[in-house]
């Protein structure tokens, strides 16, 4: 038997634990794994296949990133390549890939990614490739799944963070707008928020009113409480409003939202007179060792994606149900993505604490 592992989309601290375990796991089974590198480019010619050795993945389970580095895009179904008048043409290279995957023997791919990446894993398969998907997000925007590797690790980073603006927005009587990743998913922002004690926090499922979020911030100064913390997903959105696209996304990359918690403070400094900065948190989150939680998923998700080639789970991914981690069709997880339920007990506790979400 041999596996290949490949793993695409935005990174998030865990991609390393889980190629360790899936390594570990099949070559004690008497496997032989390979790692595709760079998304699927390694099997397009644009990057190398290597061998993933239990010496490869020694000593990899705390780092983040993932050694076999990834792509947002690597779309084989719409692969860019540049013309020589230096446009850029969208191919389908997918039968390339899976001539070259049959050409190196390899009988099953483990493709680790977010719903960009589980969506290709989809179409793989239904074009007779073996895959086993592995959820990856640190939104925690994949449905199907409590949650995913990653996502403990950003919501961690963010509240450290929040902790850290607490102080110095507090000596200085200062609102503080912190901006979060979710492009369509508010849980960082929830999560963080709630747990960091924000007093705002403005998610992508709930527009907000940018008055109400003032309102907000007067009351507390007159209260006596002169500081606030704002903590705004990168995705949110007002009222009868679009969310704010941030630069220009290369040819095959997803739109690029964020950039919003500037305006915001900029508004609230004009309407409240109080003294606004903005911080992005960006991909600070995306980065570092992962959380003893994601590290213990990701090895599991490892070991369950390696045990369900072994029983020919061909366009399933793992999944944490919990307490345990099972396998559902690719298809089901993506048929709706997750999203914060507005009325989901963390959201209603936030509000019972006093939190507004400027709705
Ligand atoms: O993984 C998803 C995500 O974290 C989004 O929240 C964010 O918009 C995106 O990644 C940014 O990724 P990149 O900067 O790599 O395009």
């Amino acid at each position: 038997m041999r596996i290949a592992i490949s793993t695409g989309g935005g990174d998030a601290p865990g991609l390393n634990a889980v190629i360790r375990a899936a390594v570990l796991t099949a070559i004690n089974r008497g496997w032989d794994v390979l790692g595709i590198k760079r998304g699927f480019a390694g099997l397009m010619g644009e990057d190398e296949v290597i061998p993933l050795t239990k010496d490869a993945v020694r000593g990899i389970a705390h780092l983040g990133g993932t050694i076999l580095r990834t792509t947002n895009r690597g779309n084989p179904f719409h692969y860019p390549r540049l013309q020589p008048d230096g446009s850029i043409v969208e191919e389908d290279r997918s039968d390339e890939l899976l001539a070259n995957a049959r050409q190196l023997g390899i009988d099953a791919v483990i493709s680790i990614g977010g719903d960009g990446s589980l969506t290709i894993a989809k179409l793989l398969c239904d074009k007779g490739m073996n895959v086993v998907g592995v959820p990856k997000t640190i939104d925690n925007d994949v449905s199907g799944t409590i949650t995913s590797f990653g996502f403990d690790t950003a919501v961690n980073t963010a509240i450290e963070a929040i902790d850290k603006l607490h102080t110095t927005a507090e000596s200085h009587d200062r609102v503080i707008v912190m901006e979060v990743m979710g492009r369509d998913a508010g849980f960082i922002a929830l999560y963080s928020g709630l747990a960091g004690t924000a007093d705002v926090i403005l998610i992508p499922e709930i527009p907000y009113d940018i008055a109400k979020v003032c309102e907000k911030i007067a009351a507390r100064d007159r209260a006596g409480r002169h500081f606030s913390i704002v903590v705004v997903a990168e995705g949110a959105f007002p009222k009868g409003g679009t969310v704010t696209l941030i630069g220009e996304s290369l040819p095959g990359q997803a739109r690029r939202v964020g950039g919003l918690c500037e305006p915001i403070a900029r508004e609230i400094q004009r309407v409240t007179g109080k003294e606004t900065r903005s911080l992005v948190l960006g991909h600070l989150q995306r980065g570092g060792m992962p959380t003893g939680y994601d590290r213990l998923l990701a090895t599991r998700f490892g070991g369950a994606a390696v045990r369900a080639v072994a029983e020919q789970k061909w366009g399933h991914m793992v999944a944490l149900q919990s307490p345990h981690i099972v396998t559902i069709p690719i298809e089901e997880a993506l048929k709706q993505p997750k999203r914060v339920d507005p009325n989901h007990d963390i959201v209603r506790t936030a509000r019972e604490l006093g939190v507004s979400f400027g709705d």
